[in-house]
């Protein structure tokens, strides 16, 4: 029997992915380019994004040192993504960080409250503008943002991380509304815990921790992410627009303290 290879779903499709040298984003870099796309990684990590072209070759991705919080940077990346291969199909905002886990708010201090709101929100709307730029004479274009779900749940995360991931939501709705009318799609990606850099240290947890979840056994992977954005920056999701896509598990919709399926309550 003939066996048939799957398409690829970003064939002459260009992106660029901010925070791509690692983690999540590396993850996100790999899944598109093997899916057709040639991709533009954003990142202050010079040292790890050449890794990543070293492995992938040059044929499909490029490296451009950029900080989002910075206006020309995140400028340049777009304007060289568009000098390379004459436009932007894809605007992943990837980067983000997180500060010290500080119990309570007294301890908080205004300049780490900035510093977190500056990479993950502040960079994170740089990061749409630019796109947009691009997009908006083509009539065409994904602009999908990683949020968390602490955009959606309090108590998770710090004050500023919290108030940083429910900003970007609002910020997605908005240029959704927007950018329709020029066809462009603007959507967000709302993950649970995966380990990485950013929750090794946040949660003290490491590779082999598994995290709770509702689904039992499972615990959220990169790869996860990557298939959601590969998703949301293909034709397949050409009608979703202004969406949060929460990839928790069922996580944030169940209350396991008080509940018909409680665990205290199921029968082993
Ligand atoms: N890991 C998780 O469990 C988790 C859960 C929910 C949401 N997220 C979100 O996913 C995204 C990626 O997180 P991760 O866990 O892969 O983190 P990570 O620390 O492993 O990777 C973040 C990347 O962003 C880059 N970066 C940081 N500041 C930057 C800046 N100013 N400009 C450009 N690049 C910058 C880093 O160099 C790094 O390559 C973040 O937005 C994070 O908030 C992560």
């Amino acid at each position: 029997m003939a066996t048939s290879t799957p398409r690829a779903k970003l064939e002459n499709k260009v992106a660029i992915v901010t925070g791509g040298a690692r983690g999540i984003g590396e993850c996100i870099v790999r899944l598109l380019t093997k899916h057709g796309a040639k991709v533009v990684i954003a990142d202050i990590r010079d040292d790890l994004g050449k890794l990543i072209l070293q492995d992938l070759g040059t044929e499909f991705v490029s490296f451009v040192h950029c900080d989002v919080t910075c206006e020309s940077d995140i400028e340049n990346v777009v304007n060289t993504t568009i000098t390379r291969h004459g436009k932007l199909d894809i605007m992943v905002n990837n980067a983000g960080i997180i500060d010290e886990p500080k119990l309570s708010i007294l301890d908080n201090n205004k300049s780490d409250f900035e510093r977190v709101i500056s990479v993950n929100l502040t960079g994170v709307f740089l990061g749409t503008k630019h796109a947009a730029r691009v997009m908006i004479p083509k009539c065409n274009g994904s602009i999908i943002t990683i949020a968390s779900v602490a955009s959606i749940t309090g108590g998770i995360t710090s004050h500023a991380y919290t108030s940083s991931k429910h900003g970007v939501v609002g910020l997605t709705k908005n240029a959704a509304a927007e950018l329709g009318r020029s066809q462009i799609r603007v959507n967000c990606i709302s993950p649970y815990v995966i380990p990485t850099a950013v929750t090794h240290k946040f949660f003290s947890i490491d590779d082999s921790s598994s995290v709770h979840s509702n689904l039992t056994g499972k615990s959220l992977e990169a790869q996860d992410i990557a298939n959601a954005t590969l998703f949301l920056a293909s034709d397949e999701s050409g009608f979703i627009s202004g969406h949060n896509l929460v990839i928790d598990g069922g996580y944030s919709v169940l209350n396991p303290v008080f509940g018909l399926f409680s665990m205290n309550k199921v029968e082993s």
